[in-house]
């Protein structure tokens, strides 16, 4: 047993088009850092980010409060958090803080939990910011790779993602809402007809055995979803024209990343990866909008980076 020890996770895309609240994935884009020292008593929060500092309100805070209820802890901890991930941009943001806290904990007690369980506590933390549990983004952030989420019971599957999968994300520079996920989830209709349902369907079928073949090309002409990215693509300026761009620029597939706004195309290690990420910025700016670029790849999921 260790007394302080570093993890890092990675931001992720939920939903890869048809498959929303099921498909994560891994992206090694950007990075949350999270430090728990054990202390004499109390939860406490040290960050040089604009994030709540109440371990009530905050995604780790919350996770290392229900461990400690759970495991029957006696320490205290301190958590030191580190953002890399945007959050509110669809990129998994609090869920990595979620996901690098659970290990860091599992580690730090050596409990050597399931890796469903990992994810269903990372999933309690979730809940501080999203409002809603969804495990696409925690699981993915957890386990790293591609992950399909099933419910009642939890059970989540993991795939090892292509090693020449290639994303380009563009991240849009914009004022987001501050319960985002739930603004954009109010959007999605209730109700699904048989056919769009079978397109999705077919659509999300097609990913997992993309996945399994380790075939970019099929994974990404399958990120087509006649469902929720419909409903919410008016509220992510130029989406149309950043998907079109992309397209055109020679992408297999481009969609929202997972609640949006940022939008994510698919590709491999051999095409023209700047070309695609600069299609996007002129989608972006066709609508006045600026935008970060990033080329990526899967990533393996949280470790720990210091003991
Ligand atoms: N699947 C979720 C959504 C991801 O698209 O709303 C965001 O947590």
């Amino acid at each position: 047993m260790t007394s302080k020890i570093t993890v890092k996770a990675p931001s992720s895309t939920a939903n890869l088009g048809p498959g929303f609240d099921v498909f994560g994935l891994a992206v090694d884009a950007f990075f949350d850092e999270i430090t728990l020292t054990k202390k004499k008593n109390g939860i406490s929060i040290i960050t040089e980010d604009d994030i709540p500092t109440n371990p009530e309100n905050n995604t780790a805070g919350l996770v290392v409060k229900n461990m400690i209820e759970k495991f029957k802890i006696k320490d205290g901890i301190e958590i030191k958090i580190k953002k890399g991930v945007p959050a509110g941009f669809g990129m998994g943001s609090s869920a990595a803080s979620a996901a690098a806290t659970v290990i860091a904990f599992d580690k730090m007690y050596d409990l050597k939990l399931n890796e469903n369980t990992l994810v269903e506590f990372a999933g309690y933390g979730e809940k501080a910011s999203a409002g809603s549990v969804h495990y696409d983004n925690v699981a993915a952030s957890v386990l790293g790779g591609f992950v399909i989420v099933r419910t009642n019971p939890l059970n989540v599957i993991k795939i090892k993602a292509p090693m020449n999968l290639r994303m380009c994300i563009a991240v849009p520079k914009l004022e987001v809402p501050k319960k985002k996920t739930k603004v954009s989830r109010g959007v999605i209709p209730k109700k699904v007809s048989l056919i769009d349902s079978i397109a999705n369907l077919s659509n999300a079928a097609a990913i997992v055995v993309g996945f399994m073949k380790k075939d970019p090309k099929l994974i990404g002409d399958s990120i087509k979803d006649v469902i929720v990215e419909p409903a919410r693509q008016h509220m992510i300026p130029g989406f149309a024209k950043v998907k079109e761009n992309a397209l055109k620029a020679g992408a297999f597939g481009v969609t929202i990343s997972g609640a949006g706004p940022s939008v994510i195309a698919f590709s491999k290690s051999s095409a023209d990866l700047k070309k695609i990420s600069l299609a996007m910025s002129r989608g972006f700016a066709s609508a006045n909008t600026k935008c970060q670029t990033v080329i990526c790849k899967p990533s393996k999921g949280a470790i720990v980076i210091k003991k």
